[in-house]
């Protein structure tokens, strides 16, 4: 009996799990396919359009609404970057440095929910000093 109820547990927490990674996936912006690590960078990244760029516009313009919708925007793209294979490096340190992308993304967003502009503008810091160390491990000449 008890092996059952675990059993059972482990299915429900399984079927939410796929609900959720797929709700991501689905939830991606351009189309229904898992954005390219290029992708991301480009609408991430991009000094005058990337996410980044508007979220830290918005905020400062104090537009709390756009700032929301761009880092939610982000985060999705924070979501997906780890389910792409790097094109270079081991997948550990690929996991934890896409795990610490992700995990960031998230807190632009619960920064900008919360319309918390240092909590916000911290996160984005942290992303801001972050492309060195994953591009010297993680991305091809
Ligand atoms: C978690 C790892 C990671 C972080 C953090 C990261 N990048 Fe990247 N970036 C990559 C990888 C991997 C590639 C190579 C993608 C490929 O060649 O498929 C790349 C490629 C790029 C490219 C080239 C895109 C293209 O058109 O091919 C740009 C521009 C870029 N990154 C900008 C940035 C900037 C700016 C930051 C920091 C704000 C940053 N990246 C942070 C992993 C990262």
């Amino acid at each position: 009996m008890q092996k059952l109820i675990r059993a059972s547990l482990f299915a429900a927490l399984g079927a939410a799990a796929v609900l959720f990674a797929f709700g991501s996936v689905t939830a991606a912006p351009a189309d229904d396919k898992l954005p390219e690590i290029a992708e991301i960078m480009k609408k991430g990244h991009a000094k005058t359009d990337g996410y980044i760029t508007k979220v830290k516009e918005a905020v400062k313009g104090g537009k709390w609404e756009d700032a929301q919708k761009y880092a939610k925007d982000m985060n999705i793209l924070g979501a997906a970057i780890g389910k792409n294979k790097p094109p270079k490096g081991d997948d550990k340190s690929w996991k934890a440095l896409t795990d610490k992308y992700a995990d960031t993304t998230q807190k632009i967003l619960k920064g900008t929910e919360d319309k918390d502009a240092k909590a916000t503008n911290a996160a984005i810091s942290t992303i801001s000093m972050s492309c060195g160390g994953c591009h010297s491990k993680h991305k091809p000449k």
